[in-house]
């Protein structure tokens, strides 16, 4: 089984990288924006013509959540109209979509975990090109998984995680929102979901198509992380809580984004992890 990997470089990229070898019967093939620019779908089908994959797992995205607001055409670009270009390539190819999506879809007014079918309202650029993307798929091409997440953090590349670490060896006092509630995930957790779905389907003939959330389980606020962080890591630091009113950023975030996770337990009898437990392992990566 052939399964091709977009945006191979970013965290979620180099999770499914760290983890390949537990798949033996899965020949991976890595793209990062060199190989196949999603955005280019010319580009896609000559490399879709070359390794013939059974799975595109699309993990290439624009993330950057802040500067989309004022980079909005690049973000559709890559967020919106790559997914669409992938729908269309993997339907001319017959190969399986899976596509990663977001909490910031939800504009965070819920006081309980969003539901796949609860309707989004992004209140960002980010959130709406990333549901942009989702609707593409939707339309293209029916074989897809579309896995919301959130939170996503990892031994690898930029991530919360990794900069409370950096600011912690820079300075002596930090505040953190703790008034913005969520799940942290650990993409390597993800990664092994993902490949999950793709060795049921290829094994069960369990292909049940649709969107999916998934995140590590248990509820925190930005704060309470950071505080896990340095508690787990044992870094004496003056951490402050703080509202969202005191730090202003440019794309607004949803105060609430607890995905409820009932349908990809059900449907692939996934085990998730807590999200402590989780960042203990991320965290011993790093030494
Ligand atoms: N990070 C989070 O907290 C979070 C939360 C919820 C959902 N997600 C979703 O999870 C997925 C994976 O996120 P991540 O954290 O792994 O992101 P990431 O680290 O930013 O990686 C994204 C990768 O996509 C590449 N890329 C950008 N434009 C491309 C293009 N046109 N063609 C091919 N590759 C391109 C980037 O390359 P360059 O670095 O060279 O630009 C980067 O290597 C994304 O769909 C994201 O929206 C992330």
């Amino acid at each position: 089984m052939v399964v091709l990997v977009t945006g191979a470089n970013g965290q979620l990229g180099q999770s499914i990288q760290f983890i390949a070898n537990k798949y033996p019967n899965i020949e991976f093939v890595y793209t990062d924006f060199q190989e196949m620019d999603i955005t280019n779908i010319e580009n896609c089908k000559v490399v879709f013509a070359k390794h013939q994959p059974h799975f595109c797992i699309n993990t290439a995205a624009y993330t950057a959540v802040d500067k989309a607001e004022s980079e909005s055409d690049k973000a559709h670009l890559i967020n919106a109209v790559g997914p669409e270009n992938l729908a269309k390539v993997c339907k001319e190819f017959d190969t399986i979509l899976v596509h990663i999506s977001t909490d910031f879809i939800f504009d965070g007014t819920s006081k309980v975990p969003y539901l796949e079918t609860d309707v989004p309202n992004p209140k960002s650029i980010y959130g709406q090109t990333k549901l942009d993307g989702e609707i593409a798929i939707q339309k293209n091409w029916e074989k897809h998984f579309i896995v919301r997440t959130s939170w996503v953090y990892s031994q690898f590349a930029n991530n919360f995680m990794k900069t409370m670490l950096r600011l912690a060896s820079e300075r002596d006092n930090l505040s953190v929102v703790n008034d913005q509630i969520g799940t942290p995930t650990n993409a390597v957790d993800l990664a092994e979901v993902l490949l999950k779905i793709i060795t049921s389907c290829q094994t069960e003939s369990h292909e049940v198509f649709g969107i999916y959330n998934f995140s590590n389980e248990g509820v925190c606020s930005w704060y309470d992380f950071a505080a896990t962080i340095f508690h787990q890591k044992g870094i004496e630091i003056d951490l402050k809580p703080i509202p969202t009113d005191s730090y202003p950023t440019p794309a607004k975030r949803p105060a609430y984004s607890v995905l409820d996770k009932k349908k990809i337990k059900k449907v692939f009898g996934v085990e998730i992890k807590d999200w402590k437990e989780s960042l203990t392992v991320s965290l011993n990566h790093l030494n």
